[in-house]
């Protein structure tokens, strides 16, 4: 049976890490301010912004929640984040995706500041990860870094296998695994034998929005298995890409769904509001 890594467990402790830095933070007159953008009404948009307000209040991160309408032209939300831009009480905004129909994300993350881009998603953070300069990091990717940091498993010299090649998960995990070290394929639907490739990984990062897709045939007995779906089953229950009950009898580790990836994602985005402040605050002392 594998190890089952509690991202939770994890997650809290990252959380209450930086509940203890907003502290220090805030005793040096320095507080730390997310501005959280959501357009429209889409329900599981609604639950993951609830999420990370729960999570700033947790943490001692002020939130300033802008819940915009549906019909919300383009322009009047580039002008909001416009302003926040400007406002040096702001460190960080996030623009809740997707969008409603009709606009232009790309546009949209591009009017985000890169200094208070804690989604990672801007060009130039992009850019900078690609290169290995300093940037915000993407917190799901960087969350399963940290899973994977602080359950013992380096990804140096390893066999790395993504399955998915999205921008906001494959894309920056490849990145990220290659960072540590990791030898690292990138596999897609358009895969010819997914299995035999998928066999290779020592650690198996899955990212296919597919239920259960992921069978104990994917899987080298002993690899570390990381799963990003989020799912629905046969009977409704949420549920990973991977087939969790085959699989946790042939990997060495594995992370559950629920409890698994999901929670490290807003950790991550916590850490990054951190970040953020304590990188304008430097700026601000050096000018
Ligand atoms: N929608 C689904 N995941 C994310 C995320 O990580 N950030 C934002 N802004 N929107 C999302």
């Amino acid at each position: 049976m594998a190890q089952i890594i509690d991202g939770k467990a994890i997650s809290q402790t990252i959380k209450d890490e930086v509940k203890q830095e907003v502290q220090e933070l805030s005793a040096q007159g320095i507080p730390v301010t997310l501005a959280v953008i959501q357009v429209g009404e889409d329900p599981a948009s609604t639950v993951y912004v609830n999420n990370k307000k729960k999570a700033c209040a947790y943490t001692g991160i002020r939130s300033l929640a802008y819940h915009l309408p549906e019909n919300t032209g383009q322009d009047e939300l580039l002008d909001l984040i416009g302003q926040l831009n400007e406002r040096e009480d702001v460190n960080g905004i996030l623009v809740q995706l997707p969008l409603p129909a009709g606009m232009d994300e790309d546009a949209v993350i591009e009017a985000i500041s890169p200094k208070k881009d804690v989604d990672g998603f801007h060009p130039q953070s992009v850019g900078a990860l690609c290169i290995g300069k300093p940037g915000f990091l993407p917190c799901t990717p960087a969350g399963i870094i940290e899973i994977l940091k602080r359950s013992g498993i380096d990804p140096a010299g390893k066999e790395c296998v993504m399955i998915g090649r999205s921008n906001i998960v494959g894309k920056p995990m490849a990145l990220l695994l290659l960072r540590e070290n990791g030898t690292v394929t990138v596999a897609h639907s358009r895969t010819a034998d997914l299995k035999e490739v998928s066999r290779r990984a020592d650690i198996l990062v899955v990212a296919t929005g597919k239920a259960k897709m992921i069978t104990a045939e994917y899987v080298k007995p002993g690899a570390a298995v990381i799963d990003v779906g989020m799912d629905r089953d046969e009977n409704n229950r949420l549920c990973g890409d991977v087939d969790f009950e085959a699989v946790s009898g042939i990997a060495g580790a594995i992370t559950p769904v629920p409890g698994g990836v999901g929670p490290m994602t807003i950790a991550m985005l916590m850490k990054n509001c951190v970040r953020a402040a304590r990188m304008q605050n430097a700026a601000e002392k050096d000018s």
